[in-house]
């Protein structure tokens, strides 16, 4: 990774200070400046992380202008179209495409952890019957802190292990139990004779009353979406896991930090918002209307489901997600989808807008989605817990690279301080 060859010189009152640069395998040259403040006493500022790499990571790359993701070197498409999710999970954990063997041993430990502690549907039971699915999954998953305790000790690899593997079975138990508990029905357990998108779908809408039968199709287009949001390199929700991980803390109630981070309507709480502005929006007339506002800076209306941090180009997971919304929509029947028009129309004005060009603005992962979810039957309070339960593995394994990575710190920005400088505290009688 170091190139001590490559150097850059900052000059600094009058001195010069080396900085080495670090070459990676892809993307840009990254200065080293972790010396920086031991040898010439500055910080350097970058709110927002716009030029900061937080970590050296081996997991997921993006090319944000070529619009390119890679989940350990793999193209996101090809993963969409020849794997599926719990392979998918098994090369973000363990760095490569399992055997069949391997693959089979990975499912059978997953699907053998999918049940809840028989306690935590108490927990449930607490929360108001009107709560986000959100705010359940944010409780519930921090609360595992309190009943899984052979799996908290995070510098054994086995616990740490056996932690992972809970997680990413029980999360679609969770968010089909925050749902079930919204809508009044009775929780539904999990099987084991069924994958892992088939028994999400089958303890959200199955009910004691009647047998419920999986549409292969939808269970596909439902890996497909977990696939496609299973990890994003250092976004906000990785990062949130990241730094909370950095002090040591119990690995479920991190996870339940990153929950907490993607609910934003900047992250993963898109998805919903990107639904609700194209039903706001209704009819492809109005296009225009909501155009105009999303460009006025005085409205802090903005496009939801487009423009992206890193993507400057289009959304290689936007891609995939439009297609499956053709092909969900089409096996439902649901010809002439009034949102699916809205959606595509605004993408197409969208994209000839000066406006969404100059800025590079382009629909992202979030703009399909919630057309697929909404006509699989889910609401839309539904669509950030479903991203929730396909980013966990991401959220893990960078969890894991992190706590097995020997020069791991605690995280500790520093600030540019613009406060008052010292001064006396002056007595209440005298202000
Ligand atoms: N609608 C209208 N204008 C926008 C939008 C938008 N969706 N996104 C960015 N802009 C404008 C913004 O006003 C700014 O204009 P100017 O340069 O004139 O001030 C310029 O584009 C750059 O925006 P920024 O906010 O500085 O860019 P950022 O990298 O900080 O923000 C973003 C990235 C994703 C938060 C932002 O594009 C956004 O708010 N998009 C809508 C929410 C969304 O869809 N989020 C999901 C992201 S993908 C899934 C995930 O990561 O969870």
């Amino acid at each position: 990774m170091t190139d001590q060859k490559k150097t850059a010189q900052l000059s600094l009152n009058g001195q010069t200070y080396d900085l080495p640069i670090l070459s990676p395998t892809a993307g840009p040259d990254v200065l080293d400046i972790r010396k920086l403040y031991s040898q010439a006493g500055v910080f350097t500022y970058d709110p927002g992380f716009t030029s900061t790499a937080s970590c050296d990571s081996t997991i997921t790359f993006i090319d944000g202008d070529k619009g390119e993701l890679l989940h350990r070197g793999y193209p996101i498409d090809q993963l969409a179209e020849k794997s599926h999710y719990l392979e998918v999970c098994y090369l973000l954990l363990y760095g490569e495409l399992p055997s069949p063997a391997a693959l089979e041993d990975f499912e059978q430990r997953v699907t053998m952890h999918t049940m809840l502690h028989e306690q935590m549907h108490y927990l449930f039971r607490g929360f108001r019957r009107d709560a986000h699915p959100m705010a359940i999954m944010v409780g519930v998953v921090g609360a595992m802190s309190a009943f899984y305790h052979d799996s908290t000790d995070i510098n054994d690899p086995w616990q740490r292990e056996v932690a992972s593997i809970r997680m990413i079975a029980k999360m679609p138990t969770i968010a089909a139990m925050a749902y079930k508990y919204t809508i009044g029905q009775p929780f539904v357990s999990p099987r084991n004779d069924i994958d892992y998108a088939s028994n999400f779908l089958r303890m959200c809408f199955a009910v004691p009353a009647e047998e419920y039968e999986v549409n292969p199709i939808l269970s596909r287009a439902m890996d497909r979406i977990f696939t496609l949001h299973a990890d994003h390199e250092q976004n906000a929700s990785t990062s949130t896991v990241r730094l909370a991980s950095s002090s040591g803390a119990n690995p479920f109630a991190c996870i339940a930090a990153g929950i907490a981070c993607l609910w934003g309507p900047a992250h993963g709480g898109a998805n919903q918002a990107a639904l609700e502005s194209l039903k706001e929006i209704g009819t492809p007339d109005r296009i225009p209307e909501f155009l105009a506002r999303a460009k006025d800076k005085d409205d802090p209306f903005r496009l939801m489901g487009f423009g992206h941090r890193v993507y400057k180009n289009f959304d290689p997971r936007a891609k995939v997600m439009k297609q499956s919304a053709d092909e969900v929509l089409d096996l439902l029947g649901v010809e002439n989808n009034p949102i699916l028009a809205v959606a595509k129309e605004l993408e197409k004005q969208a994209l000839a807008d000066d406006y969404f060009v100059d800025r590079k603005l382009f629909p992202n992962v979030d703009f399909y989605s919630g057309i697929i979810l909404e006509a699989m039957g889910f609401p839309t309070s539904m669509f950030t817990p479903i991203f929730a339960l396909s980013r966990t593995v991401g959220w893990i394994s960078q969890w894991k690279e992190m706590i097995g990575d020997p020069q791991n710190k605690i995280g500790r920005p520093r600030q540019l301080y613009l406060g008052e400088t010292e001064r006396n505290y002056t007595d209440i009688e005298s202000r």
